[in-house]
């Protein structure tokens, strides 16, 4: 039998496949790479900002890599779980150590947030109990096409007032109406992005009792540690719902809190009913992983666990992230005090926050005053330094509501 090369094929196999939009965000950073204006401001970018406008590697990420560097002997393979240490020490400053060591809970690294996430998703999937995911809405764009992607039924509904600039709590409850026993909700463990908003602890306490009460599963995306009020404090809503319920997930990112960011390091903790269940549960996420990504990448986690391993550099990561965390909230107060409509800034908390504009004000922003952010008006609070709140929120304020 001779092929024709030229004969036309019956359907190529990639001719159903759509054009794709492109990332709205890639092309607010290439707009602001290309202004040549010296004052020009980046608020677009997610990542942490120092007040030189750099995203530095930690010091204690510098001191744990050189160790690393001399010390590693061989980079043979781990298994599907990657670094089991990484992710035990690591359980007792998200989980705490209480929860750190209850047998209920396992947990096992991923690839950053997104891949602990994912593994969740896929983990859900599999449970067969194709449950509904509930999402509050606006989120992080990439929630959505996660849970999608494993075949994950999902819900949106409300969390932000647009109107009042804050979470709206009641609307968020309201949302869960329709919610079945056995149904996953999505929360955002401190920092929200994109709005800066937090749970109180009274609202946590009243998720919790929601979700005990109606069987809901909670599932915590916590990527933010450390950079809202405190590593505690972050992850005290958290902690107090895992305590609440039967059985609940945590996915958990250190790309933003060790400023690893391109490293991946993330790790999923999933809490079962009993400590026999969460044999099985443990045994799935690790075939999930195996096909996923077989293994998730070591340095970064390698580099955490030095670091959580060594006091001296434990205290030093601490510290730093103490710092980022007190440049962002100066920040949020000047902000807050330089502009009335901008004053709920200053309790909210974390990188982002949602200025009440719409996108032909963050047009004119652009144009007219080289300040850079997303048509929604995300902006990256740790874009700003001292000296440019001022410029900024001078632009701003022909923009903003009057309050
Ligand atoms: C809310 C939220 N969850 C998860 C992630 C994913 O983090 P990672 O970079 O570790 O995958 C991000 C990243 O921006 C995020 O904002």
């Amino acid at each position: 039998m001779t092929l024709l090369l030229d004969e036309p094929s019956a359907a190529a196999l990639f001719d159903g496949l759509d054009r794709q939009p492109p990332d709205a965000l890639l092309a607010v950073i290439g707009m602001h790479r290309a202004d040549p204006r010296a004052d020009k401001i980046d608020v677009g970018v997610g990542v942490y900002r120092d007040a030189a406008g750099t995203t530095p590697v930690m010091r204690a990420v510098k001191a744990a890599e050189a160790r690393l560097l001399a010390g590693q002997d061989s980079k043979s393979y781990l298994g599907a779980e990657g670094d089991q240490h990484y992710t035990d020490l690591l359980a007792t400053v998200a989980l705490g150590p209480g929860l750190a060591t209850d047998p209920r809970i396992t947990g096992i690294q991923t690839p950053g947030g997104t891949g602990a996430l994912r593994l969740a998703a896929e983990l859900i999937a599999r449970s067969g109990k194709a449950p509904t995911i509930w999402v509050g809405t606006p989120t992080w764009p990439n929630h959505g096409p996660i849970f999608r992607e494993a075949g994950l039924t999902v819900r949106t509904h409300a969390y932000f007032d647009a109107v009042r600039s804050d979470l709206d709590f009641d609307a968020f409850v309201a949302g869960l109406a329709e919610a079945k026993a056995g149904d996953v909700v999505l929360l955002h463990g401190c920092c929200h992005n994109p709005t800066g908003t937090a749970f109180t602890t009274e609202q946590w306490h009243a998720l919790a009792a929601l979700a005990a009460g109606r069987g809901l599963i909670p599932l915590i995306d916590l990527a933010y540690q450390g950079l809202g009020r405190g590593l505690d404090e972050d992850a005290a809503g958290m902690r107090a719902i895992l305590a609440a319920v039967p059985e609940a997930l945590l996915a958990y990112s250190c790309d933003k809190n060790f400023a690893l960011y391109r490293e991946r390091v993330g790790a999923l903790w999933v809490q079962a009913a009993t400590p026999a269940a969460v044999v099985p549960v443990r045994e799935t996420i690790l075939v999930l992983a195996r096909s996923l990504w077989s293994m998730p990448p070591d340095h970064g986690a390698a580099v955490v666990r030095l670091i959580l391993e060594d006091a001296d550099l434990a205290s030093d990561w601490r510290a730093e992230l103490a710092e980022m965390c007190m440049r962002i909230n100066g920040l949020r107060t000047a902000l807050g005090d330089a502009h009335p409509s901008l004053a709920l800034l200053a309790r909210q908390q974390g990188l982002f926050a949602l200025l009440p504009i719409d996108r032909d004000a963050v047009a004119m922003l652009r144009a007219q005053h080289g300040i850079y952010m997303p048509d929604a008006g995300r902006i990256n609070i740790a874009g700003l330094r001292a000296e440019t709140v001022a410029p900024f929120v001078a632009a701003l304020s022909p923009h903003l509501p009057h309050r």
